[in-house]
């Protein structure tokens, strides 16, 4: 197959090491095929997706049953395996199973899962620390959540501003800190999920400097809305953690350029208008589609100047490969190094539409946004899953299972970890 790309960019293709599928159990919100589709259209080679599905990705049982879902992958897909106060017993079984990270709910979201105690945190970090699997966390602390929106709902405070209220930077903090000790004892390595505020990254960088292996990751909506966004949008913006004021967003810009933030994940959490648009803020899901519309909104930054197309590649594709372990290996093809390929246009101009997202989440904050740099093919493992800006229907079931390479020795993977971090782009 020819392709003319004269004038446009070569980028690795994203890796997004955080989506919410929703399949199986929430499949009116989004299920595998509408969900890779949306990963294909924007761009994205690989997500990583979550375990809070129902059943929850907690046992080898329900672990079968996602696979089985993502057969219908148009991009290629990391599973995570839930890391749970009730599970411990299924977690090597899970590792055997194929999972390719972990993730522990610290605090209560969406799918409402309990989450696990601080012992039995450390119990799964020992568990999971020799496999050198990394463990995504939600870094909230559910007691003082839970405490607080106690308080704000008995105060009939029903207003968007109180969602934000509710989740001060402090419960993050203590997380962060808290999963920090915990990777260092048992020398796992650890991913701090969305972070939303400028006070967590004192911990994560104090983390890095005893020697950690902890990655974090922010996202589009931390970086390009504020406080204000509550008057203008009111429930469609709750997401947890919550969008936060603007010193936040400036910090969180700072921790990017800084290298305190290694990535830029999406949280794509996809819900309908009906569950976004609700009179009382506690009522609405929390979450919003965001995989199709990383690229774009963050390439829209490129061309503003206030990310340079190195770093974009950086945060966007060499972190999470290097981060999740996705090196070439002899005799397989992974990610990385295997054609996973976004050709984009960086002076092409768009409008953000929800209606035209291939995402079954019909509604976005970004709606009505106009933004300039698209992806106008994308290749996973050198075969199009979109092309000229058309899904491959036709490359439905392409995607593929990864997990972190394990068997090479050092030098392998240092040499690996050299040629990942030279990777920029190729302009045609
Ligand atoms: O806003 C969120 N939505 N935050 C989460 O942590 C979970 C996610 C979801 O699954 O809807
Ligand atoms: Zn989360
Ligand atoms: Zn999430």
């Amino acid at each position: 197959e020819h392709l003319n790309a004269t004038g446009l960019h070569l980028l690795p293709g994203a890796i997004d090491a955080h989506v919410h599928f929703r399949e199986p159990g929430y499949t009116h919100k989004e299920d595998w095929e509408t969900g890779t589709a949306s990963a294909a259209m924007g761009g994205v080679t690989t997500v990583f997706e979550m375990p809070n599905t129902n059943p929850p990705t907690g046992t080898p049982d329900a672990l079968r049953r996602k696979l089985d879902a993502a057969e219908k992958a148009y991009v290629d897909f990391g599973i995570y395996g839930l890391l749970a106060e009730d599970n411990l017993a299924h977690l090597e079984s899970l590792i055997e199973g194929g999972v390719a990270a972990f993730k522990c709910f610290m605090g209560n979201t969406f799918g409402n899962l309990p989450s696990p105690s601080t012992g039995a945190m450390l119990e799964g970090f020992e568990i999971i620390a020799p496999h050198g699997l990394r463990i995504s966390l939600h870094a909230e602390t559910a007691s003082i959540m839970a405490h607080r929106q106690t308080r704000l709902r008995a105060a009939g405070r029903s207003d968007p501003l109180a969602h934000l209220a509710s989740r001060p930077a402090i419960v993050a903090v203590e997380a962060v800190s808290r999963a920090a000790v915990l990777a260092e004892w048992t020398g796992a390595r650890i991913h701090v999920l969305h972070i939303s505020s400028g006070d967590e990254l004192a911990p994560l960088r104090a983390a890095k400097d005893r020697g950690v292996d902890i990655t974090g990751e922010t996202c589009p909506h931390y970086l390009l809305f504020d406080e204000h966004a509550y008057a203008r949008m009111g429930s469609l913006i709750r997401v947890n953690p919550p969008v936060r004021e603007l010193h936040h967003q400036q910090a969180l810009w700072r921790g990017l350029a800084d290298g305190t933030i290694d990535m830029i994940a999406t949280d794509h959490a996809p819900h309908t208008t009906d569950e976004k648009l609700v009179p009382d803020i506690w009522n609405a899901d929390c979450g919003f589609t965001g995989v199709e519309t990383q690229m774009p909104l963050m390439l829209t930054q490129v061309a503003a100047g206030r990310l340079s197309l190195c770093d974009y590649v950086r945060l966007s594709a060499v972190a999470p490969a290097r981060a999740f372990g996705l090196y070439p290996r002899k005799g397989a093809l992974v990610p990385g190094a295997d054609a996973d390929i976004a050709v984009v246009d960086l002076a092409r101009r768009g409008v953000i539409e929800a209606a035209r997202l291939a995402s079954r989440g019909n509604i976005t904050p970004f709606e009505g946004t106009e933004v300039t740099g698209l992806p106008v093919h994308t290749l996973v493992r050198g075969a199009f899953v979109m092309r000229d800006r058309q899904l491959v229907t036709a490359r439905k079931g392409h995607g593929r299972s990864v997990r972190r390479v394990q068997s090479m020795p050092e030098p392998v993977l240092r040499h690996a970890d050299q040629s990942l971090a030279a990777v920029t782009s190729v302009r045609l």
